[in-house]
């Protein structure tokens, strides 16, 4: 399986660049009422824009610059479609994806499953982000993303979380005239928080409630063996990646769609082989919440790019045991962060209500390193660990009953706040 692995990631690797287009939003809006995907194939090419308009949700989208000139996309559901559907204030929610991910994981699995739909109809303003280098933010003022050699791809997760994360809550803020929100993140999408909750606490004031599903910072317990195979070599492999020019990794691909029709698909003998590759790389149970027949749209969007330094940063928790910033090495540690080890993340400075929702079976949320995470949590913390021993890592975005068995319960939570304000 190892060896497999491995293969086929070199293959996309050097062979899965996506040709940049915006061609899809043609799409005129039919079968408004649609709950599940009426074409697979459709839904797989698709962009998220198109996604959302033609499942008869209303659309925007806005752009953020971060201080260091990188400009990300955020798509907007200002409001439900059978509930909750007309145009109003409402309290926003931010949520943010995972690595090598997109925004397109809440979406994708269409209305009635998919988070973003669940929260426009629950009486949310949603706003789902997208960080740098991923596919919809795959841009900057000055620097060139398609040079794999270049210093556009010169970040890991702390950049995403102490810069990404400010200015797309500040775009929010001002867009709704609110002076706080709801965030939610899958995975990455909490670790960049805890990031920007320690190096940015003013941010905290701007939190109602955070929710983390699958939270990951520290790392020291991670159960993937790839990773866990890969991580002492790292620096090594990010010198190697840079030479080869392939600082950007896993780049939302035409392979992968193809892989997901041609290979994945309904009726394809490889399915289950496309099952035990997934599980393998992402920590995803091919158990009750894995619904295969969306093998195509889901592989139609993710995966959708991240920097080499991203992972090499999660392999520096992995063998450091620590939750600390990117370590650069001695001499540039000195200029950056004074000192020539890395700083940990000071989470005690982490004063928002953060909510672990986690769960038993999670190869990269481990409970050891949960637990951890809750002790060190500087603000009023939570617990709730997920009502279904199978439910792993992937199930929080795709889990086919990921609604029942948690974004009611994120959903409750959030109305406390909301009713209180
Ligand atoms: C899986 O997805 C397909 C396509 O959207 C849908 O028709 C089917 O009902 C889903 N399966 C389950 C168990 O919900």
């Amino acid at each position: 399986m190892l060896r497999i692995s491995v293969w086929f990631s070199c293959v996309v690797l050097v062979f899965g660049r996506y040709p940049t287009s915006d061609n899809k939003d043609e799409l005129e809006t039919r079968d408004l009422g649609a709950r599940i995907s009426d074409n697979i194939v459709e839904d797989a090419n698709l962009d998220v824009g198109g996604l959302v308009k033609k499942y008869g949700y209303p659309y925007e989208e806005h752009h953020a610059i971060t201080q260091d000139g990188y400009i990300l996309t955020l798509h907007r559901i200002p409001h439900g479609r059978d509930q909750n559907n007309t145009p109003g204030q409402r309290p926003a929610a931010l949520v943010m994806h995972g690595i090598t991910s997109s925004s397109a994981d809440f979406v994708l699995m269409g209305p009635g499953t998919a988070l973003a739909y669940i929260l426009a109809e629950a009486g949310y303003d949603v706003w789902l982000g997208n960080a740098r280098g991923t596919y919809y933010s795959r841009r900057h003022l000055t620097l060139n993303p398609n040079n794999g050699k270049g210093t556009f791809w010169d970040f890991s997760w702390d950049e995403i979380g102490n810069m990404d994360l400010p200015a797309m809550i500040d775009l929010i803020l001002t867009q709704t005239g609110q002076s706080r929100l709801h965030y939610l993140g899958m995975s990455q999408g909490t670790t960049v928080f805890f990031v920007m909750g320690s190096l940015r606490p003013d941010y905290n004031r701007k939190i109602i409630s955070m929710h983390a599903l699958a939270p990951v910072a520290y790392l020291a317990h991670n159960q993937n063996p790839l990773f866990g195979l890969l991580a002492p070599h790292r620096k090594e492999l990010e010198a190697l990646l840079g030479d080869l020019g392939l600082k950007e990794l896993f780049p939302r691909s035409p392979i992968f769609t193809w892989l997901g029709m041609n290979v994945c698909a309904d009726g394809k003998p490889f399915q289950p082989l496309c099952s035990g590759l997934v599980f393998f790389f992402a920590g995803w149970n091919p158990g009750p919440q894995h619904n295969a027949t969306m093998f195509p749209v889901k592989l139609g969007h993710t995966p959708a790019g991240s920097s080499a330094r991203q992972l090499v940063h999660f392999g520096q928790s992995i063998v450091e045991k620590t939750f600390q910033r990117y370590d650069h090495g001695e001499v540039i540690n000195l200029i950056v962060y004074g000192s020539r080890t890395p700083p940990n993340y000071n989470l005690n400075q982490l004063k928002a209500p953060v909510y672990l929702h986690y769960s038993a079976q999670d190869p990269f949320a481990n409970l050891n390193d949960v637990e951890r995470l809750y002790r060190e949590l500087g603000g009023p913390k939570f617990k709730v660990r997920v009502p279904e021993p199978t439910f792993s890592h992937a199930d929080f975005m795709w889990g086919q009953k990921a609604k029942e068995v948690v974004y009611d319960k994120v959903i409750e939570i959030m109305k406390t706040y909301d009713n209180a304000l």
